[in-house]
């Protein structure tokens, strides 16, 4: 949530934060500014509430020269979002300005102290307290600007990425972490700062990921000096980053959400290179290698996640106990965190998360790792605070996901709890081998199986137009596709904004029924396997209410074709691989109906790509 870029070097600094600005837009964008250090050392903050592109017309015409500034892209926490509350924030003096992403909790009482020493407030925001906290320590102590930043954030509690930028100090930036993420980008005596390494990729590769309470001063012409907020000396550690520019782009997709669901062949596969060898018998996760035989003696696992991530945790509780017979319990990570919850040394918590920076699901890890557990992480983002805070991991791999709603992500994560549940079954000898092998060659087959089940374009635009008006949406499905009916109506609320609720399909009959009438569409997910009599049975109790069904069939399938009004194939497949296929065409039909209702697919009224505050 909020999107920080920084720069300072010998480039203009202002077309860096703007360009670095759109690609941070997916993390809030409900207000966007900039500040810019010219070299009469005026440092001018131009804001407007609105997106990036807002900004852009807000400052044509301005003084935007500089080699060094901050850029924000917001989504409000404290304060409506409106240009007064939009960062950058100046200190009273206007000498410092500050760019935030996170919450700082006690902001109140520093408020407080801060208006009867004097200090006005022109914002709502905790932020401009911070800075003028620091401002205050700065003058009143004597102290350097590093110093002084050091002593105000041992003063606040919540969370923060921060960069200071100080018209006395042109050729310095200060930033600092804590539980919000913040990459440097070290090029050629020029420094680049933001939330995470996409603004970075088309200047430099080498990046540091800042650590918790870790504040670095970035200087040109010197070393990069970091320290820690209690003013311990650290050594900055400089990784290669493995990310390509063109995996940042549209490439001729209306939507990133849509060049991400086309992408899913490819992104599945990859989450399967080097991982899976059908032929060879092999299924291996290096990243918890060292971690299988504490997985396998497990009292329990504990799946912890938000969102789409969730979904996919439910989606590995059907398969870690089906397949390798290990019990799970999949809790939401912000009810988790604060229900004093038993946790014993012995279990193993896997925490699932595309951003890898979730807020709640990185204080749930915390809480089970204080407990003593052994914690796992399934993440996207390379380098992410849970992917750190975790023991060990598998990343997913499905490349940088841009569109707020997670589609590729949700696939990838399920493809790598497909492969973990698959090694623990050989471990543990939980299903004969003749079985176990057919299991891998039909997860090798499941690429191709995508690339099909995304030629229906055709049909999801005819239901789309059909229904794209209608105020409610009911999607069922029952066992393994339990959590796809979940994930489709999640994709639906996010981004067409139309009520949708999911259920287990046999759970319609004890209240979701009363809402069936000529008006309601029920999206059935019902491929040909598990329970299907059953499902057919309950798309019978719909069309005995004049509901619309519509239902994601197996190809071939025609007893439930013949009853309903829209059948959508996909290819046959083991019903525990079904939801690396059904969920695709319930992410397309989210997609098609919020383009048809005018609504903006890739950043969604109200929500963020990365939840970085509870
Ligand atoms: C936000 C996003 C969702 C995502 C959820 C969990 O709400 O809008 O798409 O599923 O956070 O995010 P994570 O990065 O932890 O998977």
């Amino acid at each position: 949530m909020c999107g920080i870029v920084a720069y300072l070097g010998p480039k203009e600094a202002f077309p860096v934060l703007i360009k670095g600005l759109h690609r941070l837009e997916y993390r809030g964008y409900d207000s966007a500014g900039v500040a810019l250090l010219n070299n009469n050392r005026e440092l001018k903050v131009y804001k407007t509430k609105g997106k990036v592109s807002e900004l852009e017309k807000f400052v044509s015409g301005k003084n935007l020269t500089g080699h060094v500034g901050i850029a924000h892209t917001r989504w409000a926490t404290h304060g409506e979002p409106n240009s007064r509350n939009a960062h950058p924030h100046y200190s009273n003096d206007k000498k410092l300005a500050i760019i935030h992403n996170g919450i700082i909790e006690n902001y109140a009482v520093l408020r407080k102290a801060l208006m009867d020493l004097g200090y006005h407030f022109e914002s709502d925001t905790d932020t401009e307290v911070l800075i003028n906290l620091i401002d205050n320590i700065q003058k009143n102590e004597a102290v350097s600007l590093e110093e002084a930043v050091r002593i105000a954030l041992n003063q606040v509690t919540g969370a923060y990425a921060i960069a200071v930028l100080s018209a006395d100090n042109p050729d310095m930036l200060i930033v600092a972490r804590k539980g919000s993420p913040m990459v440097i980008g070290v090029g050629e005596n020029e420094f680049f700062v933001a939330s995470d390494a996409t603004p970075l990729i088309e200047y430099t590769k080498q990046v540091i990921y800042m650590e918790e309470e870790h504040v670095a001063v970035l200087q040109l012409g010197k070393e990069i000096k970091l320290t820690t907020i209690k003013n311990q000396i650290k050594t900055p550690y400089i990784e290669a980053l493995e990310m390509d520019l063109s995996q940042l782009e549209k490439e001729g997709f209306d939507h990133f959400m849509l060049k991400e669901i086309y992408e899913q062949p490819r992104s599945i596969k990859d989450s399967m290179r080097g991982r899976l060898n059908a032929e060879k018998g092999i299924v291996s996760l290096g990243g918890i290698k060292d971690y299988e035989q504490k997985i396998v003696n497990a009292r329990r696992i504990l799946i912890i996640a938000c969102g789409t991530s969730w979904h996919a945790g439910l989606v590995g509780e059907y398969l870690l106990e089906d397949l390798a017979r290990i019990p799970v319990e999949v809790e939401y990570a912000s009810e988790f965190r604060y229900r004093k919850p038993i946790i014993y040394e012995d279990d193993v918590v896997i925490a699932i998360s595309q951003s890898g920076e979730t807020a709640d699901t990185l204080a749930a890890i915390q809480l089970a790792k204080e407990k003593g557990a052994t914690i796992l992480g399934i993440c996207n983002v390379v380098g992410s605070s849970i992917a750190r805070e975790t023991h060990a991991g598998s990343y997913t791999h499905a490349g940088p996901e841009i569109g707020v709603a997670s589609t590729k992500a949700f696939t990838a994560q399920v493809t790598v709890l497909a492969l973990l549940a698959l090694r623990m079954a050989q471990i543990k000898g939980t299903i004969p081998t003749s079985r176990w092998m057919q299991l891998l060659h039909e997860l090798e087959n499941i690429p191709a199986k995508v690339e099909k089940t995304l030629n229906n374009k055709e049909i999801i635009l005819e239901i789309s137009e059909k229904f794209k008006n209608v105020s409610n949406f009911l999607y069922l499905g029952r066992g393994y596709n339990f959590p796809v009916a979940l994930e489709g109506a999640l994709k639906l609320k996010e981004i067409s904004y139309i009520h949708a609720e999911g259920y287990p399909a046999a759970e319609m009959k004890h209240g979701p029924i009363a809402l069936i009438d000529k008006n309601m569409p029920v999206v059935f997910v019902a491929p040909a396997n598990g329970i299907y009599d059953k499902v057919v049975s309950n798309i019978q109790e719909v069309k005995a209410r004049n509901g619309h069904v519509i239902a994601i069939v197996t190809e071939g399938d025609t007893v439930i074709r013949n009853q309903v009004d829209y059948a959508i194939e996909i290819p046959a497949t083991e019903a525990m691989f079904t939801p690396l296929l059904a969920s695709i065409p319930l992410q397309k039909l989210a997609y098609h109906m919020a383009v048809l209702r005018g609504c903006n697919v890739d950043q969604p009224r109200n929500l963020a790509k990365s939840v970085t505050v509870e």
